[in-house]
């Protein structure tokens, strides 16, 4: 897959959708973007509004918009399913099922009816059941399939670290695997650095907790102040999940994927750390848990299936 040639189809224009879309145009890897949604005109309106930033943001993607005209979706590379309602405060990302689920299996069957080779990457919540639910609907094969949670929550961790140390993000490493849930997440504290140095070398373990915490609670947190989910690092993360894909990067992501047997684990999506690359999934890498983590995210796996049970 060329990057120049890249077309990538977003589903849903509301706020994570137009900003995955923004992103993608200024990163400026895809030759076209398709931001749909079911909303009169709205998708025309957000996808004109992004074109006249182009000469401002120096892209030459195109962005079209489209009032839930699948055959403008045709051949698309990527798909990005970003539809469904969000969270509001108190809310859990599990309790949007009921609605989340039915729009996810329909656009899902949509895409793949104009675009049978697709990379589709989910976003609706509750997200790791919605990956497993595209599974279901789509046929593809596992590597075509990609679940975003962990590197939006890895991106949290990072900010709550280099917070928490008083430096520089760009001196921060970290990841969070399991489910992309407030109780799932499991922050790799162990494993997190500062250019190379464990974390734990500067923060007690004490503050290490509070920052895991935070991270695990960072959707939450943001959906009490804005009264609705958040947008912008949603937006961002997919987007680099998409790159990672047109560019054939083999980047390394904590992605929600299928397993069958990795970790451990079988017959659920859950994030584990993948190389991205124009096959999707590259490959699952499996890295050495402490059993404490190993026990975490057996534990945040029983959650994810339990949310995949409720599925119809
Ligand atoms: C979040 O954590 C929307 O699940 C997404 O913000």
């Amino acid at each position: 897959m060329s990057s120049n040639k890249t077309k990538v189809t977003v589903v849903g224009a509301g706020a994570v959708g137009a900003s995955c879309a923004e992103y993608i145009a200024i990163k400026n890897f895809a030759s076209e973007v398709v931001l749909l949604d079911i909303k009169e005109g709205f998708a025309e309106g957000k996808a004109m509004d992004l074109m006249q930033t182009a000469s401002l943001n120096s892209f030459d993607t195109r962005i079209i918009g489209s009032t839930n005209d699948y055959t403008k979706t045709a051949d698309s590379d990527i798909c990005v399913i970003t539809s469904g309602i969000p969270r509001k405060p108190g809310m859990t990302r599990e309790e949007l099922i009921g609605i989340n689920a039915g729009i996810v299996k329909s656009v899902c069957e949509s895409l793949i009816k104009h675009s049978p080779n697709t990379i589709i990457i989910v976003v609706s919540n509750p997200m790791d059941t919605m990956t497993y639910l595209a599974h279901q609907v789509t046929g593809l094969p596992k590597n075509r399939i990609i679940g975003m949670g962990g590197a939006l929550d890895s991106a949290r961790f990072k900010y709550r670290l280099a917070e928490a140390l008083a430096c520089p993000i760009s001196d921060i490493d970290g990841m969070v695997i399991g489910g992309h849930s407030d109780k799932g997440m499991v922050p790799l504290t162990a494993h997190a650095t500062r250019n190379s140095i464990k974390v734990s070398e500067f923060i007690s373990d004490e503050r290490l907790s509070q920052v895991k915490e935070d991270t695990k609670v960072g959707g939450a947190t943001l959906t009490k102040l804005l009264g609705t989910s958040a947008w912008y690092a949603p937006g961002a993360a997919v987007s680099g999940l998409v790159q990672a894909i047109a560019c054939d990067q083999k980047k390394m992501f904590p992605c929600s994927v299928l397993l069958e047997g990795e970790y451990g684990l079988s017959g659920l999506c859950i994030g584990v750390p993948v190389i991205l690359g124009a096959n999707g999934i590259e490959k699952i890498v499996e890295i050495k848990l402490s059993d404490a983590e190993k026990a975490h995210l057996l534990e945040s796996a029983e959650g994810v299936k339990k949310t995949n049970a409720l599925l119809a």
